[in-house]
C-alpha cells in the first residue's frame, strides 16, 4: 500500500499547471469505440482510471495506448462487445461503455457496477433510458445482457440529472434512427466536452450544458482529434489545498467558470482569489472564517466532487459550517479520518456540522475514497506536525502527481512506504 509522507504547517506559494479532466477523459475514451477508426486524444490525464480504460478497450478488441498526455486509439478492429467483470469492478464509470458498444455492435455484455465506498449508484436511469431506445436489458445475476436490433430516437425525460446516464444515452443515440431529445439532462461541463469529441467524430449532437440535449441519430462516424479540457476537480483541490495551507497559489490553464460555485465558498472564507481568463489565483493570510451552509447540487451548484476538499479547509475555520450532501448518501467517509486530525465533526445522515478548531495535528489516516483521500492532503498540509496517508493509490486515480505537484509549491510532501517504517495504524478502539 503506498502512502505519503506530509509535514503540515508550512504555507505553499507557486504557479500550477492543470491536468486534463478525468471525468472528460473517460465518457470521450468510451465513445471512441463508436466509429471503426483512430481516435487521438490530447491532454488525457495520466490516472489509473485511465489505465483501466485503455484496459477496457483493448479486451474489446481496439487498440488503446498512452504516451504522456496523448492517447491513440484505433477501435477498428472491435471485435468483442463484453467487458470482464473484473475490469467492471475496478471502475464504476466503465458502465459508459453500455451506450457505445451497444451503437457500435447491437449488444453488449457487461456486469452492473455494485455499490461502492460513496454510495449505492444505481444506474436505473441508464437502463430505463437505454429500453426506451429500444434495447432490450436482461440482469441474469449481476450480469447485464443488452440487445438492440434497431434503437429509435425518442424523448427522454430524466428524473434527476444524472452524469452517466447522460452520457450514456448521448453515446447510444449516435446510432439510434431519428432524434432523441434528453430532457433535464446533465449540464456538467464534461458533458459539453463529450458533445464536442461526437461532433468532431461527425455525430449531430446539440445543446449540451442547456436544459435539453438533441442528437439526430445515424449519421456516419469517424475517429477524431480531440483535446480534453482541464480538469475543474484538480483545480479546485489545488485552490483547498492554498486555502488549508496559507499562501499564494496560481492555478493555470483551467477555465475558471467551471469551478465558479467552489471559488465562491472559498472567497466567503475569506481567501483572496484573483479570475483571469485560464487562470485562478488564491491567496489566504488570516485564518479562514465559517461559510453558509455549502450544499452539493448538481451542476451549476457547488459539486459533491469538492465537498471533502473544502471541508477539510474549513475544519481549521473560525466559527461553524454546515455541509449538506445532496447527490452521493455515502460521502463523509474522510470525516472520521479528520476527526483523528483533531477535527470536530458530527454527521448525520446528509449533514455534516463542522466547528472550526484552532489548528489539526498530523495523524495517521487512510484515503476512504479518490476526493477523500485529496482531502487528507489539503488537512494535512495545513495541520502541525506529521501525517502519514495511507491508501493514495485511491488518488491516482483521478490526480496525476498530486504530491510531486504540491512539492512544487513548497509543500513538504513525499511518497514513501512510511507504513512498513512507522508500523500500521492502530486499529480503532
Ligand atoms: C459522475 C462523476 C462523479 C461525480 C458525479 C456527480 C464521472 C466518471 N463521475 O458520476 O465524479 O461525483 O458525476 O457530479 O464522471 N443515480 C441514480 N440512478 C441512476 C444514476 C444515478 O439513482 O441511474 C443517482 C446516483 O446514485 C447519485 C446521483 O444520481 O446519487 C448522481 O449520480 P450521477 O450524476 O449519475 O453520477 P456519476 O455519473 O456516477
Amino acid at each position: 500500500m503506498s502512502s505519503y509522507l506530509i509535514e503540515g504547517g508550512t504555507p505553499i506559494f507557486g504557479e500550477l499547471p492543470i491536468q486534463g479532466a478525468k471525468n472528460s477523459a473517460l465518457p470521450i475514451l468510451a465513445a471512441t469505440v463508436l466509429a471503426p477508426g483512430v481516435s487521438e486524444l490530447g491532454h488525457c490525464p495520466r490516472l489509473s482510471d485511465v489505465e483501466h480504460t485503455l484496459a477496457i478497450l483493448r479486451t474489446l478488441g481496439c487498440s488503446a495506448d498512452q504516451e504522456e498526455d496523448r492517447v491513440r486509439v484505433d477501435a477498428a478492429a472491435l471485435c468483442s462487445s463484453a467487458i470482464p467483470d473484473h475490469l467492471m469492478r475496478e471502475m464504476r464509470s466503465s458502465v459508459i461503455f453500455l451506450g457505445s458498444v451497444l451503437a457500435r455492435t447491437g449488444e453488449a455484455v457487461l456486469s452492473t457496477p455494485g455499490g461502492c465506498e460513496i454510495g449505492l449508484r444505481p444506474i436505473d436511469l441508464h437502463l430505463e433510458a437505454l429500453r426506451k431506445l429500444g434495447a432490450e436489458i436482461r440482469t441474469e445475476g449481476p450480469v447485464l445482457r443488452c440487445r438492440a436490433g434497431k434503437l429509435r430516437g425518442c424523448d427522454i425525460q430524466l428524473a434527476f440529472p444524472s452524469v452517466g446516464a447522460t452520457e450514456n444515452i448521448m453515446l447510444a443515440a449516435t446510432a439510434a434512427e431519428g432524434v432523441t431529445r434528453i430532457h433535464n439532462p446533465a449540464r456538467e461541463p464534461e458533458i459539453c466536452d463529450l458533445q464536442a469529441f461526437l461532433r468532431a467524430m461527425g455525430a449531430r449532437v446539440s445543446g449540451a450544458g442547456s436544459s435539453a440535449i438533441e442528437i439526430e441519430g445515424g449519421a456516419p462516424l469517424h475517429g477524431a482529434v480531440h483535446r480534453v479540457f482541464p480538469d475543474r476537480m484538480a483545480a479546485v483541490t489545488y485552490l483547498a489545498a492554498a486555502a488549508a495551507a496559507g499562501g499564494e497559489l496560481t492555478v493555470t490553464g483551467v477555465r475558471p467558470h467551471h469551478f465558479a460555485a467552489a471559488s465562491e465558498v472559498l472567497r466567503e472564507a475569506g481567501c483572496s482569489l484573483r479570475t483571469y481568463a485560464d487562470a485562478v489565483t488564491i491567496g489566504r493570510r488570516e485564518r479562514l472564517r465559517a461559510v453558509g451552509p455549502v450544499r452539493t447540487m448538481p451542476y451549476p451548484g457547488f459539486p459533491t466532487d469538492a465537498q471533502a476538499v473544502i471541508m477539510s479547509a474549513l475544519a481549521a475555520a473560525e466559527g461553524t459550517t454546515i455541509f449538506v450532501e445532496n447527490i452521493f448518501e455515502n460521502r463523509f467517509r474522510h470525516v472520521g479520518e479528520l476527526r483523528r486530525m483533531g477535527a470536530e465533526i458530527r454527521t448525520e445522515g446528509r449533514v455534516a456540522v463542522v466547528s472550526g478548531v484552532e489548528r489539526l495535528h498530523g495523524a495517521k489516516v487512510r484515503a476512504t475514497d479518490l476526493r477523500g483521500g485529496a482531502a487528507l492532503v489539503c488537512a494535512a498540509l495545513g495541520a502541525e506536525g506529521t501525517t502519514i496517508l495511507s491508501g493514495t493509490e485511491l488518488i491516482r486515480r483521478g490526480y496525476e502527481d498530486l504530491a510531486g505537484m504540491l512539492a512544487l509549491t513548497g509543500a513538504r510532501i513525499k511518497e514513501t512506504n512510511e507504513e512498513e517504517k512507522y508500523g500500521k495504524r492502530e486499529a480503532k478502539p
